[in-house]
């Protein structure tokens, strides 16, 4: 079988966009499909059983997941714009070099082990983050997701059909994840908690409650050269006020916000806009705190609208509640990790937090020495990597061969 180092290096080239070395893996597309069509063969090459779920999720069988108290390992390839290698792929990656391991170690499975590449996780095309995850647990509808369109106009049926996927039967996936034993997401670390601490792995005690949304600024178009100022409706000002309200309150407060997309109509050099339409993504520590800076930057941004003869409407596009992984899981990976690995809580989403209400649900956490992270600057040494592959191994060893 290629070793964990021979699969990264057949992997990393697909969706790699020159000049900025970034990936372009957004759901559905050519590098997606291609990276859907890798993970196919390597479950194949491995003998496992193969199967896509409902929702376009990729899973892998050793063992009949119809036995039950199944032990699932896995993550995403799919990537936000410009994106670093390891967001995502890591996971999957090491879960097919960990399988490896089990096997070299002669170690006999007592319970089902399965990979899955998660469909959609980063939301990059559509909005919304987590989709595949997010359908299988009941907490995004079939209507919801029939309602997504990209940049193009392009719906998510639309775009799951040219890529060959069947979307007629997006939904609830109970049974699939009833049959889940224990889900264990590896990640690169997003920060540089585990660097600072001299760590090569971690794992996650909990998930900030997440969301986002989107705040849309009507003002009026309107020549750049004629119009005085005195009579402009110019709702670039409303938005940038809000930016900065956004920055203020995650100041004030210790949460996040972050306006990293915004499109502008009509969008010449020579016209004042007559649409601005940010997306605020905001997180933090708890929900009274997420709450309250939200309501603090809708406020600062409705009042800049005003005075702007500007009209404001936001619209809540995704949330995430707190996620606490199941503490006995994560007592039990200590375990099997010897005891002293760091615990730590991260303000990033993962399928993982959105499986923890339906499977329990553990991760493991690879150092990241620059600590950026969707960008190109992420980073793992290869030797943290092959840690991490191997901590997962011990980890599939001890949930799973009892
Ligand atoms: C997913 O990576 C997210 O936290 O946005
Ligand atoms: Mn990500
Ligand atoms: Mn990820
Ligand atoms: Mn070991």
């Amino acid at each position: 079988m290629p070793t964990f180092t021979e699969m990264w290096r057949d992997l990393t080239p697909i969706g790699r966009h020159t000049p900025t070395n970034g990936y372009r893996r957004y759901a559905w597309t050519g590098a997606d499909t291609d990276c859907r069509a890798w993970f196919r063969e390597q479950t194949l090459a491995r003998g496992l059983r193969y199967e896509t779920d409902r929702n376009g999720n990729q899973w892998a069988w050793l063992g009949d997941p119809a036995d039950g108290d199944a032990v699932v390992t896995g993550s995403h390839l799919d990537s936000v714009p410009d994106g670093g290698a390891f967001d995502g792929p890591l996971g999957v990656v090491s879960a097919l070099a960990a399988l490896d391991g089990l096997r070299a170690r002669g170690a006999r499975p007592t319970r089902p082990l399965g990979i899955a590449n998660f469909s959609d996780e980063e939301g990059a095309r559509f909005g919304l983050a987590c989709v595949g995850s997010r359908l299988s647990a009941g907490r995004l509808t079939r209507e919801q997701a029939y309602a997504l369109t990209d940049a193009d106009g392009v719906t998510l049926p639309e775009a799951m059909e040219a890529a060959g996927q069947d979307p007629t039967d997006l939904g609830p996936d109970p049974e699939r994840l009833a049959r889940i034993g224990a889900f264990v997401e590896l990640h690169v670390e997003q920060g540089r908690a585990l660097d600072l601490g001299g760590h090569p792995v971690g794992i996650a005690s909990a998930i900030w409650p997440h969301g986002r949304w989107r705040f849309d600024f009507a003002g009026e178009a309107n020549h750049a050269g004629t119009t005085r100022i005195a009579d402009r409706r110019d709702p670039m000002l409303s938005y940038a006020e809000t930016v900065l309200a956004a920055r203020r309150e995650a100041e004030l407060t210790g949460a996040l916000a972050t306006f990293g997309k915004v499109a502008v109509e009509p969008g010449g050099v020579n016209a004042i806009p007559s649409l601005v339409r940010g997306w605020l993504d905001a997180r933090a520590a708890d929900q009274e705190t997420l709450d309250t800076v939200v309501a603090a930057i809708r406020r600062a941004a409705e009042e800049r609208a005003r005075r702007d003869g500007v009209d404001l409407a936001v619209v809540r596009e995704s949330f995430t509640p707190v996620v606490e992984f199941e503490h006995a899981l994560r007592d039990e990976l200590n375990r099997i990790l010897g005891g002293a690995v760091p615990v730590l809580g991260t303000g990033a989403g993962h399928d993982a937090g959105i499986l923890s209400a339906s499977v329990p649900t553990a991760m493991i956490f690879v150092r990241n020495p620059t600590g950026v992270s969707h960008s190109p600057a992420e980073s793992a040494t290869e030797d943290d990597c092959l840690a991490g592959v191997h901590a997962l191994t011990d980890v599939l060893e001890g949930l799973a061969c009892r």
